[in-house]
């Protein structure tokens, strides 16, 4: 349910799987690897990127497609829950569930439902609340190694609103297992409780660390990903008004004139520009940010093809 749970060897031939299917994506040639099988997109919060990178990753393994987006003209209006949302549509024929949900351990609660009441299926997070969003790290891990040829040894900072970012945490715990040092960067008041003692205490290849100076790390990066102020779920917090984190903390011409030529700019989308990151620099030769987009449908052709082939249950 997230690269938490993964080890280096089993991010690696994720990622390498996701290389061979950007290839068979160039080569236009059809892939048949989930023909005959239906994949669930079960969006509870919006999405552009995920869920049309998943709904064209299903398309491209000729895989059929239920899209169950919450609220409006579906029953969850009247009050029907995850669980039987989901029951009904794998009686429909959903094989697997993408779920993107506001509630942190959503998708491990529907596996374990759906498994306790004897339908197990593949439940892939594409977004839990604050805790993961595993398939935008595998990306942005996707587009680092395209980009530098490698992960191990890379300086990422993550800069902004940690506390409230499942893209902040996923990122952490994929790249620092594959050997990337991490540096969250931001206002005290939006690093998670406790950042300092778990980055003491996180045993991985590459280190975790934490900064409140953007200005002095910046110099010794390869990568920085700025993150959107994520104000729906700032609920009563104090944090800082935007404009005063923007002249902080914002990623300004001026302040990446500082940075290293070669460090590159990541933002996992949706970019507010003229906050965490100016305008000039989301569509400058540094930034990756339609690189990550486009590396979203290969890398979740990967996820896809890995889940519900291992579920195959001799269907193909
Ligand atoms: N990065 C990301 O999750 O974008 P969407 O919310 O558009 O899916």
């Amino acid at each position: 349910m997230g690269l938490a749970d993964l080890s280096e060897e089993e991010i690696l031939a994720l990622l390498d799987a996701s290389a061979e299917m950007k290839k068979h994506l160039a080569s236009k040639k059809p892939l048949k690897d989930l023909a005959g099988r239906t994949v669930c997109l079960l969006f509870f919060e919006p999405s552009t990127r995920t869920m049309n990178s998943f709904a064209a990753a299903a398309r491209a393994l000729s895989a059929g497609l239920i899209t169950f987006v919450a609220g409006g003209a579906t029953s969850t209006v009247k009050g029907e829950s995850l669980f039987d949302t989901a029951a009904n549509l794998a009686a429909i024929g959903a094989e697997a569930f993408v779920i993107r949900h506001g509630s942190s351990g959503a998708p491990a609660r529907l596996a374990r439902a759906l498994a306790q009441s004897g339908r197990p299926a593949s439940v892939i997070n594409a977004g839990d609340g604050w805790h993961e969003h595993p398939t935008q790290a595998l990306l942005d891990m996707f587009t680092l190694r395209e980009h530098f040829g490698r992960l191990e040894g890379l300086e990422v900072g993550i800069l902004g609103d940690i506390r409230h970012s499942r893209v902040a945490r996923s990122n952490a715990f994929g790249m620092t297992t594959c050997g990337v040092n991490v540096t969250f960067v931001g206002p005290p008041s939006w690093m998670p409780e406790g950042i300092e003692r778990m980055a003491q205490r996180r045993q991985a290849k590459g280190r975790l660390s934490v900064s409140y100076n953007l200005d002095e790390l910046l110099p010794r990066l390869d990568a920085i990903m700025p993150l959107r102020i994520q104000k729906e779920r700032l609920g009563a917090e104090p944090g800082p008004r935007a404009e005063h984190y923007a002249a902080e903390f914002g990623l300004t011409e001026d302040r990446m004139s500082r940075a290293k030529p070669t460090c590159v700019v990541l933002h996992p989308g949706p970019v507010n520009r003229g906050v965490e990151l100016a305008s000039a620099i989301a569509d400058s030769e540094r930034s990756l940010i339609l690189q990550q987009a486009a590396n979203g449908v290969p890398v979740r052709m990967a996820v896809l093809a890995r889940c519900l082939v291992a579920t195959d249950g001799g269907k193909n």
